[in-house]
């Protein structure tokens, strides 16, 4: 038995019990239904190895880690004309707040926020007009799983409960920040949102992230975790830094997808979440590898 099955082995161990402390997503009913004490991490390392402890082989809805895939693919894309249209400071407010798009004139704040993820995905939908089918090829690639899915349910459920993505991208457009239909934009967004994978895919597809540096786009990669580590988790990425300190992004499905830059990607899953929408388990249990690795 290696050293990282152990390590992983212990942390699932101490931090299942955690999920109790926390609470599933409801604003879509497919997420209400997720069970609460699911519990997967998974590590994929730089040499190709992979290590799982939990439930790494169940699918999940990565829902906003998915705004970190289409960054690096937007950047491939369009390239530095993305910062024109967003920005790259944290917002300190809640991932689908509106306040500050219109103090500042609907350029969003990160590409990691709601509003920043669809003027993103607007900026490669104008080069893509296919994007979706694009997006999910990608993702089975990066994983090397053609497992990987869209989940129909959780589509659904976001385009029904999406007026206020909806009102987001109306409002991009009315401030001339959106090129593409909004109705195509917000489709596309949810299509990604809706992404479900295993904890093991996720880790790697996360290997794109870890980058060593004689890699031709380390300069975009290192950009793109400077983001991770100031705008991924959200208004609580500050607490995140101090306490794990790792480039991260979560999502709402319970999912967080971090990264040692030249060394590992490590995804883990637990589906309660505190108060800022990120995972209570999985939050702990980035915390304690970075302890012990
Ligand atoms: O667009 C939304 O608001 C949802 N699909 C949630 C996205 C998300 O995961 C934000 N997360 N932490």
């Amino acid at each position: 038995m290696s050293d990282w099955q152990k390590i992983l082995d212990t942390i699932a161990e101490q931090v299942r019990p955690l999920s109790a402390q926390g609470r599933v997503a409801t604003y879509i009913p497919a997420l209400s239904r997720v069970p609460s004490d699911h519990f997967a991490m998974a590590v994929a390392t730089k040499d190709g190895e992979v290590f799982t402890a939990g439930d790494a082989d169940v699918p999940f809805s990565i829902q906003s880690v998915s705004k970190v895939f289409n960054l690096v693919f937007a950047l491939d894309l369009v390239g530095d004309d993305l910062w024109r249209r967003v920005g790259r400071e944290p917002s300190g407010m809640g991932f689908n707040s509106l306040i500050l798009l219109e103090v500042e004139s609907g350029v969003p704040r990160n590409p990691l926020i709601n509003a920043g993820a669809i003027v993103t995905t607007d900026a490669i939908l104008s080069h893509e007009p296919n994007w979706a089918e694009i997006f999910l090829a990608k993702m089975k690639q990066l994983s090397g799983s053609d497992a990987v899915k869209y989940d129909e349910e959780v589509f659904q459920s976001e385009r029904e409960y999406g007026d206020l993505n909806r009102a987001i991208a109306w409002f991009l457009k009315a401030k001339k920040n959106l090129v593409c239909d909004p109705t195509a934009t917000t489709e596309t967004y949810f299509r990604a949102c809706s992404t479900a994978m295993s904890a093991r895919e996720l880790a790697i597809a996360g290997r794109c992230l870890i980058d060593e540096s004689e890699a031709a786009d380390h300069e975009r990669l290192q950009r793109v975790r400077a983001i991770m580590r100031t705008c991924g988790l959200y208004d609580a990425a500050g607490d995140f830094a101090f306490r794990v300190g790792l480039p991260a992004k979560s999502g709402v499905g319970g999912g967080i997808l971090a990264t040692q830059p030249g060394e590992y990607s490590v995804a883990v899953w637990s589906p309660a979440l505190d108060q800022k929408g990120n995972s209570v388990a999985g939050v702990r249990a980035l915390e304690l590898l970075t302890d012990m690795v």
